[in-house]
């Protein structure tokens, strides 16, 4: 992974870089990270796809935890796509256990550069990676690249309830529910469906606090010389909570790409 990459997945993790190593270890206990996979399952379930012919793209798969229970519910294709090979290993374990490596194909690649070449999906869904590609106008302009006309975006994000902006890193992107809006659906696209997932991930972001913290103390009890680090990287994992409790709204958005 080359120095660009492992920043973007740092970030994403809410993570310093010099942690990265570590990361799988301390997220071992989790398959998803932070997105609502139950409520994006249901969505999809309600969109007019047939099982035979669908193509699904995932990016920023993680361990699959997205892909691999559309594959299985769903009998889609579905093609994750991660930088961390971890990661990947973990999706491609998942998926055996799943029955369904058939209809799974795990890429590690920077997603960043996976978007320059334009793809023919019926769905892609980006989720819990927040403003990797800039602003949410930005979002959906790299994320119609990869679908055809007429294909589905599915975004697990949020907006702010109270503020204009956020000025804390990763969070630049967030905007008010209209602002928002506006720029998800800037090139035409039809706003199909959005669904709060506030409730949802409040219990899933609590659950998912107790089990890094746990990892994180064995952590430092092997390497003590880490401390300061993992503390400081415990400490970014409570904020994000509370920034998420009391400043967003947790969203899934699915976007009906206009017609060519
Ligand atoms: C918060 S996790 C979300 C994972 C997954 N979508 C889920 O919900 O479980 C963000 C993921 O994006 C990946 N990631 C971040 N930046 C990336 C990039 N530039 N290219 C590829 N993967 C990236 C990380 O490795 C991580 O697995």
């Amino acid at each position: 992974m080359n120095d660009k990459s492992q920043q973007s997945v740092a970030n994403s993790l809410e993570a310093e870089q010099n942690l990265l190593p570590y990361m799988p270890y301390l997220l071992q206990d989790l398959w998803a990270f932070g997105s609502s996979v139950n409520q994006i399952l249901d969505l999809i379930g309600t969109l007019p796809l047939s099982s035979d012919s669908t193509k699904v793209l995932d990016l920023g798969c993680g361990k699959g935890a997205v892909s691999i229970r559309i594959a299985s519910k769903l009998r889609f294709d579905v093609v994750g796509v991660d930088a961390m090979s971890e990661f990947l290993k973990d999706a491609q374990r998942k998926s055996s256990e799943y029955q369904v490596s058939d209809l799974c194909c795990f890429i590690e690649r920077d997603i960043l550069t996976y978007v320059t070449n334009e793809h023919n999906f019926d769905i892609v869904i980006l989720a819990s990676l927040g403003g990797i590609f800039g602003s949410n106008k930005k979002t959906i302009e790299n994320l119609r690249t990869q679908i055809r006309p007429g294909g589905y975006m599915i975004i697990d994000d949020g907006y702010l309830k109270k503020r204009e902006v956020l000025s804390r890193k990763g969070y630049e992107h967030y905007r008010n529910y209209e602002k928002t809006v506006q720029e998800l659906t800037f090139f035409n696209d039809r706003l199909f469906t959005e669904i709060s997932t506030t409730e949802v991930s409040r219990k899933t972001n609590d659950e998912y606090l107790k089990v890094i913290d746990n990892r994180c103390m064995k952590l430092i009890s092997q390497y003590p010389e880490l401390e300061k680090d993992i503390k400081n990287y415990l400490d970014l994992q409570r904020e994000e909570c509370d920034i998420i409790n009391s400043e967003l709204e947790g969203m899934i958005w699915v976007l009906k790409k206009a017609a060519a």
